[in-house]
Order: structure tokens, then sequence, then C-alpha cells
């Protein structure tokens, strides 16, 4: 389930070392903006792909950006103001349009305890910049092919792709989600 072009990637993954490295990953502590990058590639892909960020319960939006906190112990999982981020609450959208994504549920973060399994971010070493990834080296995520205007919330949602659907679906976007730190310790 990797794409060429992610292939370095995990194996600078396997050889990742918590804040050893003065790289892109070691920003991804403490506290931070996640912003939507119309840019898959990690080599070249900056904050002037930014389409939107998202927001405070999870969404995708053109610029009411929420602060989130990421725990730097495991789970080292995402939170913001309105509680632990995670993809697997059932109350939020499924991605039909996809044929391998087509079970799975958009981004959420607030109250409740959804998590079946530990649902952890990091980023990896090797990266320019601090790309948000989850799971299994999922570092791209799919969204509808909008770009928010003001007062639009849209679902986010991982990445899948398969044989039968090499690339993102037709009228989706793939994209990345760039951490940008607000404090630094
Ligand atoms: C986003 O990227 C896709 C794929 O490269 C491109 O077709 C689309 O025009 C881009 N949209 C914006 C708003 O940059
Ligand atoms: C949020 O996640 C952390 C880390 O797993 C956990 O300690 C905390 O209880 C969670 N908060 C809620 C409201 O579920």
């Amino acid at each position: 389930m990797m794409t060429q072009s992610l292939l370095p990637a995990v194996l600078s993954a396997l050889l990742w070392a918590h804040g050893s490295h003065a790289d892109g990953a070691s920003e991804f502590v403490g506290r931070g903006q996640i912003q939507v990058l119309n840019n898959t590639d990690v080599a070249t892909a900056s904050i002037a792909d930014r389409i939107g960020c998202m927001n405070a319960r999870g969404e995708f939006v053109l610029d009411d950006c929420a602060v989130f906190t990421r725990l730097d112990a495991s789970p080292n999982t995402l939170s913001t103001s309105a509680g632990n981020c995670t993809f697997q609450n059932p109350n939020m959208p499924l991605n039909t349009d996809s044929i391998y994504g087509q079970d799975s549920h958009s981004w959420f973060c607030g109250e409740g305890k959804w998590t079946q399994y530990d649902e952890y971010y990091y980023t990896i070493e090797g990266f320019l910049r601090p790309f948000v990834c989850n799971g299994n080296i999922n570092c791209n995520y799919d969204i509808k092919a909008i770009v928010p205007t003001e007062g639009d919330a849209l679902p986010a949602w991982q990445y899948y792709w398969g044989s039968q659907q090499m690339d993102i679906e037709a009228g989706h976007w793939r994209v990345l989600w760039l951490w940008v730190p607000v404090d630094k310790e």
C-alpha cells in the first residue's frame, strides 16, 4: 500500500528517532496549526500550496485554523479545545466516492471515546517539513475538490488507494497536512 514516491520516506521512518535530527520532523511537537496543502510532493510542498486549514472540530476550513496539541508521549494523539481527534467516530460522514476508503469516516475532534485502536500522529525524518502522518505511513489526506469559502466546514478523510483506484478518486484532491508550530518552548 505504498506509492513509489513514498518509498524513501518509508526507509527513513525505519531509522526515525524522535528529536534526534534537526529537520522538519523535530518541529512536530507541542502546539501547532494544521495547514492543508494542495501538493503531495513532500520535496516541494510548502505553505505556498495552502488552500485552507483544519478547525477545532477537525474540519477543513478556509481560515478558522485551530491550535492543535500533540501529545509528545505515546499514544501521540492530537487534540484541540474541542477534544481529541480521530478518524474513528462513526457519526462522521463516510467517503462514499472512494473505492478503498468507502468505509472510512472523516476526521473529528471533540468529546467522546471513539477509538477502537490506537491512533497516533507522527511525521517522518527526511521530510523537509513536518507533514502530519497517521497509522501505517498515511501522510496524504483526501478532500473533495473544493476550496472552502468563509463559513464552509468540509470533511477530510484518510487517503486510500489500491489496484482498482491507483490515485485519488474523481472529484477529490489528495493533500498534505503541514504542521505549523504556534509557539516553541
Ligand atoms: C489542486 O490540485 C489538483 C491536482 O493537482 C489540481 O487539479 C487543482 O487545480 C488544484 N486546485 C487548487 C485550488 O490549487
Ligand atoms: C484524549 O486522549 C488522551 C490520550 O490518549 C487521553 O488521556 C484522554 O483521556 C482523552 N480525552 C478524552 C476526553 O477522551
